[in-house]
């Protein structure tokens, strides 16, 4: 019990550390140190793949959908720069907060269900709807796509925020979307963020970027 209770300590005391440690030294190691300690989902090479992206153009305008352990690496990698975070799940949200801090985040109502991923295949109007003024008020540089929900029929899916996304992209941002393992993800990025755009794929995260961007 006592050995568990001091293990647990030294993760809280690490946690914060090993965030700025594997900025610093970005390689597989640190990374999956770190997202061990800060049980980050996303993987270490999906991370490093993230970081690298940013890393050469920070401090910059970042956009995440999804609140999540790893907010706290997202506003440091991004320290200087401009970082909002999207998520639709105000106990998680103010969970988060309290937990690393976070005080740039907006809640969102997606207004959707994961089931009417296809209908809304061709509902331009409904996928563009406006989620917030802060989301529309930027001009990103970077969009990463790790939320809502999309794992059950009734999660909202990410079938808008991949379309908000692809609207970003095209005015120059690079874009990352996760769980592309899946059929909703999969067939939205192929829609919309489309095959052309298409840069990378490192574990389930792919990454899109315009033809003709500096890489
Ligand atoms: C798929 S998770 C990914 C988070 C982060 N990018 C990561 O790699 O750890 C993002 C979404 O899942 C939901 N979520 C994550 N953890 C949760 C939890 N412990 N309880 C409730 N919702 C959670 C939130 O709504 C959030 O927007």
């Amino acid at each position: 019990m006592k050995i568990q209770a001091i293990k647990t300590a030294i993760r809280e005391f690490l946690k914060g550390p090993s965030v700025k440690f594997c900025l610093l030294i970005t390689n597989h190691t640190s990374l999956a140190i770190m997202r061990r300690l800060n049980h980050i989902q996303l993987d270490a090479d999906e991370l490093q793949l993230i970081i690298s992206r940013i890393k050469n153009k920070r401090p910059c305008k970042l956009l995440v959908f999804g609140l999540g352990n790893d907010s706290l690496l997202w506003n440091e990698l991004n320290r200087g720069g401009k970082t909002l975070f999207v998520e639709d799940n105000l106990e998680w949200l103010n969970l988060v907060k309290k937990m690393y801090g976070i005080d740039n985040a907006v809640l969102v109502d997606y207004g959707t269900k994961l089931d009417q991923w296809q209908s809304l295949l061709d509902q331009p109007e409904v996928l563009g709807e406006t989620l917030h003024q802060q989301i529309s008020a930027h001009d990103w540089d970077f969009v990463l796509v790790d939320a809502p929900a999309g794992w059950h029929h009734d999660a909202p899916g990410r079938m808008k925020s991949i379309f908000t996304a692809a609207a970003f992209l095209e005015q120059g941002a690079e874009v990352f979307v996760h769980d592309c393992n899946r059929e909703v993800e999969n067939h939205y990025c192929n829609v919309y963020l489309k095959q052309n755009n298409f840069r990378q794929q490192v574990g389930k995260l792919r990454h899109y970027q315009q033809t003709g961007q500096a890489t």
